[in-house]
Formats: C-alpha cells, structure tokens, sequence
C-alpha cells in the first residue's frame, strides 16, 4: 500500500517576528521542517510532498532532495493548502498523511500508529488527538456516542460548553486519498476567515456517515506547536532532554544532562563521558572511551577512542585514538590528529596533519602543514604559511625537535631528525639529521643519525 506525506509549511509564522521563515528555525541543530519530515518518513512509503508558500525558495532550498515541493499562492487555509497537491498526488497513492510542520516533537511512531488504524478503518481519515490542561488555542475535538469524531471546533468559533472540552486536534491526519481529493473540492470558504479548512472535512465525513477514527498521543510533549519564539524554546528543552536520555541509554555519561548540548544526528559511542557546558553539533562523531569536556565547543567533527578534550573548541577536524587535547586548544577545518597525539594549551591547527605520537605542547600556529611521527614542536612555534597573497605547506619529518619560538616561512621543509634552536626563522629547507639556528637560520651541525625508538642519546 502506498503511503504518502504532505507537510504543511506555507503558513508566515507571523508571531516568531523573525525575518527566518518559522519553519527553518533550527532545533537541536537542525531546522523545525527536517524533524516533521523525519517522523513522516517514518510511516510513510513515498517520497513526501512539502507546501511552501512564505519564503517559498528558501524553503525549498533547505529542504533539497528529501521532499517534492509544491507552491501555494496565495495561502488560502489548510484545506486549501492539501488541494495544491492533487495535480502531483492523484492516483499514485493510496494514503495520504498530512501533517503541519511546526511539531517537531512529534515521533514517527506515533504517525505510524495513524496510519495503521486508519488501514483498519471503513471510514475515510483518522487524525490524532491529544487530551491538555491548556488547550493552546487548539481546534476542540467532539466525539460521538460510539467514540468517532464527530466535529472539530476552532477555538473562536466555540461555544462556551465547547471551550471546556480538552480533547484537542494535533494537526495530524491520514486520509484515503481517493476519498480526500473529492472532499477538498467541496470544503466550502470559513465566511469568518475567509479560508478553506481541512478541519472541516469530518463534518463532510459525518454527513455521508463514515466514521472518523480518533488516535490519542499519550505523551503530550509530542504535541507542542511553535507560534512563537517561547514555545520555540520549550521545544528545544524538551528536544535536547529526549536527545540526551538516548544517549545515556545507549551507555554514555552525561555529567550534567542539562548542560549538554547534543545536536540531534550527533553519533557518541559507549563509555564516552560528555562533561558540563558542552556543545556538540552538526555531523559530529564520536567514539568510545572518551573524555569531553567542560567548557567544549565541538562541531562537525570525528574523534576516535580514548580521547580526552578539555576546554577546547573543534570544527571540521578529526581526531584519531588516545589524543590528548587542551585546554583551550582550537582545531580549525581539517585539523587531523593522529593517535596519541598531545596538544596542548593556546594551540591552533588548521588544514594540518599531526602524525601519530606529534607533541604540542604550548601556544602554536599550525597551518596547512605536514607533520611526520614523534615530532616535537615547541612553544611558540609558528608555520608562517600566509605571504599576504596566497597559502603555502610546510613538511616536517619525524622525530623532528622544533625550538622554541621558530618561525617556519612556508613553502619549506625539515627533514626528519632535524632540530631548528630557539627563535629560528626558517626560510629554507633543511635536509635530513640538520641543526640550524638563527635568522635566516642555517645550518651549523650534521647530527649524528638516531632514532627515538632506539632511545635518543642512549649510544655513547
Ligand atoms: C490548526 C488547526 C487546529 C489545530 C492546530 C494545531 C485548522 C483549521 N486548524 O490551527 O484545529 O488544533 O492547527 O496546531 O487546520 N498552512 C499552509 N497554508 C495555509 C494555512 C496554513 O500551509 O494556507 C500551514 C501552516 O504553515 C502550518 C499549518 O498549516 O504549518 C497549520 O496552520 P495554522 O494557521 O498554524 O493553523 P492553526 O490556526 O494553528
Ligand atoms: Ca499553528
């Protein structure tokens, strides 16, 4: 059977006040449509079917390949929005499930649910509802004697007894599509809105005497639509909280739950302990064993296992196992980092390679560099690698010492062994087991060739 989702997401979003479509909002890192279209994907076959209208390219650009989009302009209400879709719909499916996209909190699961009872249903559409203290302006749910829908009232049109009702309608619906497509046609104008409801298909539902099947959402949380910017923050809250409980589920410590900030596709594997004030975004991967934290900001970024980050900030870098970084160290976009490598405090790394073993230990500028196995570079180490017009690489070789305060002016390379003194500026290559000094440093000794692995100055 062929399922299919529509996302309602034309509407302005008039109380966000923000110049951002309501839609595009992001939560937990990603925008409010992406989740609503997660949950549709969920219990849907097809490729779904997004609205847009306000900000129409923009939204369509966001959303890319996960959804076709159709445009309703003007916006003339929900039923009206559903009618734009029948020319792409018609006849290439069985069910259709319609669903606003300012719920992100609504699961998967629970449209699933919708989409089974109504396959069990005689009657046309099921929708969800939920049972609040505070009915948030939501259109009121009347039943039946045998428990159907029988109307749903929007809230400024209800009667004083109506208002008391506290069964509300979500905003979720499956409908038979074939049964659907002739309904649209035959909502009639709201004459106090002027706009076409898909509410207001039950009533037609009614008439004809087909049932309208009633799935209640237990948790209410689901349920929260954003209208404006506070609700927008309680979804948030509520997001992260849920983000969270997976993650210790799945074996990971979170120190302080409510000062971890998780981004909603972030990956962490077991026995990761995530610290206070951490934040992790985007498409961040992380593994098992690690120590992140406090005071950490790492976005779209890979770290291996065992690692330990302390009060450091991360973007597009990867770290391999047992690094040792910070605190206050900053890797920039391809910042990689090789097992065992230890970084330390007011270090910088960009578009580098810091081979297994590397040690960093104080303030460095790191840039698009090559660093071989067990090198060491000292405080104050400098890759010059900006001549004011364009970048140039810096190749370090292994197990090589670089002095304090050395400046390396790129292009140049050091080959491995070498030793530059403190303060050398580095403007030519230096070939293999060299020591040079000064400025422009050069070369006063050929080192006697041996490897840290025969352990250095060992030999007499
Ligand atoms: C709607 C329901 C109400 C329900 C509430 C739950 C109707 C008539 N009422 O009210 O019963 O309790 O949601 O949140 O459906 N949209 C379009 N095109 C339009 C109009 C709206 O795409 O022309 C989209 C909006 O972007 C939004 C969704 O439809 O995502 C709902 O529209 P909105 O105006 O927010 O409806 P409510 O008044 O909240
Ligand atoms: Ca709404």
């Amino acid at each position: 059977m062929k399922v299919t989702g529509i996302l309602l997401a034309a509407g302005q979003g008039t109380r966000m006040k923000s110049n951002l479509p309501k839609v595009l909002h992001p939560i937990a890192g990603r925008p409010m449509i992406w989740h609503a279209l997660q949950a549709i994907r969920a219990a849907t076959t097809e490729r779904p079917v997004a609205v847009v209208g306000h900000s129409a390219q923009q939204v369509t650009d966001t959303l890319g390949d996960s959804a076709r989009t159709v445009v309703q302009e003007p916006q003339l209400g929900t039923a009206h929005a559903v009618m734009q879709v029948e020319s792409v719909l018609n006849g290439k499916t069985d069910l259709v499930v319609v669903c606003y996209s300012d719920m992100p909190l609504l699961r998967g699961e629970t449209l699933l649910k919708l989409v089974e009872t109504q396959k069990s249903n005689p009657g046309p559409f099921s929708l969800l509802t939920v049972t609040a203290d505070d009915p948030r302006g939501f259109g009121r749910i009347l039943r039946q004697k045998d428990g159907t829908v029988k109307a749903i009232v929007e809230e400024y049109v209800a009667t004083p007894g109506e208002l008391q009702v506290r069964e509300l309608n979500v905003g979720a619906y499956c409908f038979r599509a074939d049964w659907l497509w002739n309904a649209l046609g035959r909502i009639s104008k709201n004459p106090r809105k002027g706009e076409y409801y898909l509410t207001d298909a039950v009533e037609l539902a009614v008439k004809e005497g087909l049932p309208v099947q009633a799935v209640e959402v237990d948790d209410i949380e689901e349920t929260i639509g954003i209208n404006t910017r506070a609700h927008l923050a309680e979804v948030e809250a509520t997001m992260r909280r849920r983000i969270n409980h997976r993650h210790m589920l799945n074996g990971v410590t979170l120190i302080d739950p409510a000062s971890a900030y998780i981004d909603v596709e972030v990956r962490i594997g077991r026995d990761t302990v995530i610290l206070p004030n951490t934040y992790l975004h985007g498409s961040t991967e992380v593994g098992e064993g690690n120590q992140i934290g406090p005071n950490t900001i790492i976005r779209d970024s890979r770290i291996g296992d065992r690692c330990k980050v302390l009060a450091s900030v991360m973007e597009g870098a990867r770290l391999e196992d047992d690094v040792d970084m910070g605190p206050f160290a900053r890797l920039r976009k391809g910042a990689h980092l090789g097992n065992h490598v230890h970084m330390g405090n007011f270090g910088e790394v960009k578009d580098s390679h810091l081979a297994e073993g590397v040690k960093m230990g104080h303030f460095s500028y790191i840039g698009n560099a090559r660093i071989g196995a067990n090198t060491n570079i000292g405080a104050g180490t400098i890759t010059c690698n900006y001549d004011g017009d364009q970048k140039h690489d810096t190749e370090i070789g292994e197990e090589v010492f670089i002095g304090s305060d050395t400046m390396l002016v790129a292009p140049v390379r050091i080959g491995s062994r070498s030793r530059t003194g403190a303060a050398a500026v580095v403007t030519k290559n230096v070939p293999q087991d060299t020591l040079v000094v000064g400025m422009p440093a050069r070369a006063i000794k050929k080192l006697e060739r041996k490897s840290k692995k025969e352990g250095r100055g060992e030999r007499p």
